[in-house]
C-alpha cells in the first residue's frame, strides 16, 4: 500500500484519500464500500428508483392527464393542420375524424417533445387551457418547492409544520383547525419519507423527525443553543459519497453534543448555476440543513471571541478525523441497525452481523435528512435530465394513450378534478421501467 519512492499522482491521490478518510480502523475496504454504497443510494433517490411504479404504464385509460391530449393539436390536426384549437371542445365529431392519425408519426412525437422542451426552457407550466398533455416525466418544481417550504418551517404561531399522513397538496388542504388538534400525532410523518416502515430502514420516520426537530429549534436566538459549523470536504479525491459520509459523521457529533449542525463551503456548488446566497452552499441543491435564522445566528456567534472560548460554537477542526469518520453513532434511538436486513455475502456466506451496520444505518439517515427537499434548481436539473433521457419516449406513450382513449372522451374540456389536484399531486415523475442504476466508484483500492 505504501509508496515506494516513485508514486504516480494517482497513487498519491489514493494515499491522501486513504489517510484522510480511512485512517483509523482495520477495515478500510469496508468503509470505502459504504461510501460507494451511499453514493448509489443518492443516485437512486435522485431518480426515484425506490418509488412505486407510476400508473401511466399500467392504466393508460385511467390516468387523466393524457386525456387532454385528444383536445390538443397533436392528436387531432391532420397533416393539413386544418383543425383550429378553439373549435375542438365543441366539435366532437372531429375527434374520430382523422383516421390517418391512428398511426402516431415521428413528426407528431417530435412536435410534442419540442413543445415540452420549450416549457422546460422557459420554465413554464402546462396551461390548462392549452389542452397540451401534461409531461408525465416532468415535475412542477415551483409548486413542489412552495409546498416543501411549508413542510420545512413552523407556522406563524410557532405551530409545527403541517406533516400528516396524507401526501402532497392533500395534507395542506386538509390541514385546518379540524386537524390541528391531532398535530402531535401527525408529527410522526416527515413528508419526505415514502413507503411503508418495512420498506425503510428501522426507525426512519422517527429518526428523521427527531433530526429535523433537533436542527430546527423554534427560537434560534436562545442563548443555550450551541453550533457546529463545518465546511464540506473539499479535497479533489473526495466524491460526493465521501463528502456525505464525512458530513454524516459531523451530524453524529452534533447530535451527541446537542449542537446544531450548520454546513458551510460546498465546492460542488461553487459555480454560476448556484445563484446568490446558494453559491458554494449545499442549499443550491437541497434545502438547508437548519433554518435560515439558525444559520445566521451561527455565523454571528463565529464573530464573537467569547463564543469560541466557551465552546458555544465549534468548527470541524475542533474534532479529530477519528471522531468524524469513525466516531460512535448516536445511541438516542437505541441500536436500530440490529434490525437491518442482512444483505452482505462473503465467500458464499451471509453475514448476519458486522461491525459497520451502525454506520451504514446512520449514513443513510443523515443523507436522507440532508437531501429531504430538492431546491427548484435541483428539481429543474432533474427535469432536464429526464427529458433528454426519455422525454421522447414519454411523448410517444402519451400520444399512444390518448389514441387508445379517444373513443371514450367527452365533448367538454376537462377541468382538473379534486382527486387529481390533491391526491395525485404527489405522484413522482414518470420513469420508464425497468431502471438499472449503475454506480462506478472512483478511488477503490
Ligand atoms: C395548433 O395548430 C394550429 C394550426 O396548425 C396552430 O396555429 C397552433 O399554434 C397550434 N397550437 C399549439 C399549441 O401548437
Ligand atoms: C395565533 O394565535 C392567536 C392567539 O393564540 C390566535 O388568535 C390566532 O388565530 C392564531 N393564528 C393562527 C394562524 O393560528
Ligand atoms: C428568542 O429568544 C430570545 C433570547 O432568549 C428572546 O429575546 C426572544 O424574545 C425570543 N423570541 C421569541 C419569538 O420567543
Ligand atoms: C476550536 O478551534 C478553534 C480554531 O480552529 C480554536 O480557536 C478554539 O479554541 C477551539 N475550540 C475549542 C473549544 O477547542
Amino acid at each position: 500500500m505504501e509508496g515506494n519512492g516513485h508514486s504516480s499522482s494517482s497513487k498519491s491521490l489514493e494515499r491522501v484519500i486513504y489517510r484522510k478518510a480511512m485512517q483509523v480502523g482495520s477495515s478500510a475496504p469496508c468503509k470505502i464500500w459504504v461510501m460507494g454504497f451511499f453514493c448509489g443510494v443518492c443516485i437512486m433517490y435522485l431518480f426515484g428508483v425506490a418509488l412505486p411504479t407510476l400508473p401511466i404504464q399500467q392504466s393508460h385509460s385511467v390516468y387523466p392527464p393524457v386525456r387532454r391530449a385528444v383536445l390538443w393539436n397533436f392528436t387531432l390536426t391532420g397533416p393539413d393542420g386544418a383543425t383550429a384549437m378553439g373549435e375542438l371542445p365543441s366539435s366532437p365529431e372531429k375527434i374520430e375524424e382523422p383516421k390517418e392519425n391512428e398511426h402516431i408519426t415521428e413528426a407528431r412525437i417530435t412536435r410534442l417533445y419540442n413543445a415540452w422542451s420549450t416549457l422546460l426552457d422557459t420554465n413554464q407550466k402546462v396551461l390548462k387551457s392549452s389542452g397540451m398533455p401534461r409531461p408525465p416525466h416532468l415535475e412542477d418544481c415551483r409548486l413542489n418547492v412552495e409546498r416543501n417550504k411549508l413542510f420545512d418551517s413552523y407556522g406563524d404561531n410557532g405551530t409545527f409544520p403541517p406533516w400528516t399522513l396524507w401526501k402532497g397538496s392533500l395534507s395542506l388542504e386538509l390541514w385546518g383547525q379540524k386537524y390541528s388538534e391531532y398535530a402531535n400525532q401527525y408529527r410522526q410523518y416527515p413528508p419526505w419519507i415514502v413507503g411503508s416502515d418495512e420498506e425503510n430502514y428501522p426507525l426512519t420516520r422517527q429518526v428523521q423527525r427527531d433530526i429535523w426537530t433537533h436542527q430546527h429549534p423554534r427560537n434560534c436566538s436562545d442563548p443555550s443553543l450551541r453550533f457546529l459549523v463545518a465546511d464540506w470536504e473539499r479535497l479533489p479525491g473526495f466524491g460526493i459519497g465521501a463528502q456525505l459520509a464525512g458530513m454524516s459523521g459531523l451530524l453524529a457529533i452534533a447530535i451527541k453534543e446537542k449542537r446544531i449542525l450548520v454546513t458551510n463551503y460546498y465546492n460542488r456548488a461553487d459555480h454560476n448555476g448556484c445563484k446568490g446566497a446558494s453559491r458554494s452552499s449545499w442549499s443550491c441543491y437541497f434545502f438547508k440543513e437548519t433554518s435560515l435564522n439558525c444559520h445566521k445566528r451561527a455565523f454571528e456567534l463565529m464573530q464573537s471571541k467569547a463564543s469560541w472560548a466557551d465552546g458555544t460554537v465549534k468548527v470541524k477542526e475542533n474534532y479529530t478525523s477519528k471522531q468524524m469518520w469513525v466516531g460512535r453513532i448516536p445511541r438516542v434511538w437505541g441500536e436500530p441497525w440490529k434490525y437491518l436486513q442482512p444483505t452482505t455475502e462473503i465467500n458464499g456466506k451471509l453475514i448476519r452481523n458486522h461491525r459497520k451496520m451502525d454506520r451504514r444505518w446512520w449514513i443513510a439517515q443523515a443523507t436522507r435528512y440532508l437531501m429531504r427537499f430538492p431546491t427548484e434548481y435541483m428539481c429543474g436539473l432533474l427535469n432536464g435530465a429526464r427529458h433528454s433521457a426519455f422525454g421522447f419516449e414519454a411523448a410517444k406513450l402519451v400520444l399512444q394513450s390518448a389514441q387508445d382513449d379517444s373513443s371514450k372522451v367527452g365533448t367538454t374540456t376537462r377541468t382538473e378534478s379534486d382527486i387529481e389536484r390533491l391526491v395525485w399531486s404527489d405522484h413522482k415523475p414518470y420513469i420508464p421501467r425497468p431502471v438499472l442504476s449503475m454506480h462506478v466508484r472512483m478511488g477503490s483500492l
